[in-house]
This record gives C-alpha cells, structure tokens and sequence, in this order.
C-alpha cells in the first residue's frame, strides 16, 4: 500500500504525533507512506516546492517529533481544492473546483489511499475526494473542538490549558490595578475555548458565539462584584461573540478561505469601561493557542487517531472519519462528521456548571 497523508487547515498540537503514529504503523505493515506537502498544493503545485512536494515519510523523518507543535509537511487554509482562489487575466479571483487534479495526481502517483487530518473545511474535502473513489480516512484536528461525531478533537486541550494559564496570571495584574480584564481567544463560530477556559480560571463573564451578549449585563456583574468589595473582573470572549442583536467582528474576507475573526474583545473592553467607570484592558491570545507542545491527553489522542486510521485502512474501510467515544476510538462517516457545526449546547453540564458558579453569559 502506497499511502498519502495530508495536513489542512490551521495547524494544531497534536498534528505530528498523529504523522508518527500512522508512518510508525503503515511501515509496520509494509506500506510506504508519504506526506503531500502544505495541504494539496505540494501536489497540485509541486514547482513551488522544488519538485519535493511528496516527501517520503521514513522512520528517520518521524523520529522525535510525537512533542513538536506545528506540521513536518506544512498546512495551508488557502489550498481548499473544492474552491481553490484563482486569479483571472482582469486582476478578479475566482474560486475553482480543483478536486479532479488532486483524484488523478493521487492515481499518478500510485497511492492507494489518503488519510486527511484536518477540521470541518479538510473533513469536507475528504468527504468530497471519497466521493470521487479516493480510499479516504479522516481525522478530527482543531482548536475550536467544533466538530461532529467525536467527543473532542486534538489541539482543543492545549489551547485551554494554555489559555487557562494566561487567564490565572492576569489575576494578580487585575487585582493590583482594580482593573477589568477581557481576554479573546480563538475558537471561530463555537464557544467551546471561552468556556472551558472562562470556567478552569474562575472568571466573571464568559462571552461566547452560542449566546448573543447585553454588555448591561456583564457591567452590572462587574459593579455587584465591587459592591461586595472585589475591585477586579476577568471577562473571557470568544472571537465569534457578537451582540444581541448584532453581527460577527471581522477581520478580512478573502476568496478561497473562511472568513478572519477578530477585534471583539477590543469593542468589548471599550465599551465596559464606559458602563462600568473602570479601567480596562484587553489581551488577545491568538495563535498562541495553536502553538507550543501538546499536552499528554492531546498527544496521547492524536497518536492513538494516528493507529486508528492505519487500522482503518487495514480493514478496507474508507470515507469514515476516526473519533473519541471513550475509553475506545471509533468510527463515524465523514458525511455524518462535516454535517454541522458542533456548537455548545446551552443545556449541557458545563453550561449548568458555569451558571452555577455565578458566571455572567451577558445574557
Ligand atoms: O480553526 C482554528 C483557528 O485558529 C480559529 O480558531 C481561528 O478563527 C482561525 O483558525 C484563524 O486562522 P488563521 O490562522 O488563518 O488566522
């Protein structure tokens, strides 16, 4: 077997223990696997990358790398191949369906399957590629956690942990300046980093995409909490929050790729310190939660989806994608995953808790 493995999307910890799992067990088999670089372009494009857009992926090239963020063979989310930008002789970029090169350079190649790691925009590629007869395994990768059909994704762990961590040491500087912090992370249209966040670092108000916001609500929060003498408050903002009755912040739109969020926590910081009189101020964490080691229950995850798939394979399957059902893996049709959006649930546990602990959704 003659396998391509692919990494789309942004990047999230946990991608190359999810390569070292499945090259360790494809070479175990006899296979040869190989990565195709930054997406598809290393195969549709492979003057960009010198001719090397396919690497052999040895057991040289995987050694030590199960603990490194980032990708050996590179991401992009500008290479989506269903509506790839293209620009026209005018200057105008168009969006082309460019799946048919990517199903015949996979067959000149000679690969008999593809596991395409990735989130909802990848997973729906893959979808797309199984239609056309490519042997397609999928796995869940992303921060957001907004995905179907698994109970979690690998990365979502280490962006909370690591937000969580940036939220417990803006305590202090809150407290020593009586100020309001508001703190946006990432997490696109699902409220899954806000909240695990908001509720593993104790903060006031959580605002996430899942609930439009009354900043009137968050300000009087803050001011019953200076009643009862606490001179601080963290509010914690998904990038994808938006006001009753309001719209999404968005960055830019550009052709071929999603929508950029970003600069809510800003519009949200101002308008607090308005409502309340107190100073404020705002940190973005960004990337910084896409970077960095993965922590062990990401790693553990991604190598055991790595396994899977190569399993999966084994077994002659194809247009699944693999997923957590603890304690075990399973598998579940890539149509089923990329159906919808896996939001928060307003009625599920972590909802209860939070609104138990006396946290603020701003609504
Ligand atoms: O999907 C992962 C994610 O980090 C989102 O949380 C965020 O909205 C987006 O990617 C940012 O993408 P980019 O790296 O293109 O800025």
């Amino acid at each position: 077997m003659k396998i391509a493995i692919s990494t789309g999307g942004g990047d999230a910890p946990g991608l190359n223990a999810v390569i070292r799992a499945a090259v360790v067990a494809a070479l175990q088999r006899g296979w040869e696997p190989w990565g195709i670089r930054e997406g598809f372009d290393g195969l549709l494009f492979p003057e960009r990358f010198h001719g090397e857009g396919l690497v052999p992926l040895t057991r040289e090239r995987v050694r030590g790398i199960t603990h490194l963020g980032g990708t050996i063979i590179g991401t992009t989310n500008r290479g989506n191949p269903m509506k790839y930008p293209t620009k026209k002789a005018d200057g105008t970029v168009v969006e082309l369906d460019r799946t048919g090169e990517v199903v015949r350079g996979l067959r000149a190649h000679g690969f008999d399957a593809l596991i395409s790691i990735g989130g909802d925009g990848s997973l729906t590629i893959a979808n797309h590629l199984a239609k056309q007869g490519v042997r397609v395994i999928g796995v869940p990768k992303t921060i957001d956690n907004d995905l179907e059909g698994t109970v979690i994704t690998f990365g979502f762990d280490t962006a909370v942990s690591f937000a969580t961590e940036c939220v417990d040491r803006l305590h202090s500087t809150a407290a020593a300046h009586r100020r309001v912090m508001v703190v946006e992370v990432m997490g696109r249209y699902a409220g899954w980093i806000a909240l695990n966040t908001g509720i593993s670092s104790t903060v006031d108000a959580i605002l996430m995409p899942e609930i439009p916001y009354d900043l009137k609500k968050v300000a009087d929060k803050i001011l019953e909490r200076e009643k009862a003498g606490h001179t601080f408050s963290i509010v914690v903002v998904a990038e994808g929050a938006k006001p009753m009755g309001g719209d999404l912040t968005v960055l830019s739109k550009e052709a071929g790729r999603a929508e950029r969020l970003g600069g809510v926590g800003e519009k949200v910081g101002a308008e607090l310190q308005e409502l309340t009189g107190k100073e404020t101020r705002v940190v973005v964490l960004g990337h910084l939660l896409r970077g960095g080691t993965p922590t062990t229950f990401d790693r553990l995850i991604a190598l055991r989806f790595g396994a899977a798939a190569i399993r999966a394979l084994a077994d002659g399957r194809s247009g699944i994608m693999v997923a957590l059902d603890p304690p075990n893996v399973r598998y579940v049709p890539l149509e089923e995953a990329t159906k919808r959006m896996k939001s928060v649930p307003l009625d599920c546990d972590s909802m209860k808790t939070a609104r138990d602990l006396g946290i603020c959704f701003g609504d």
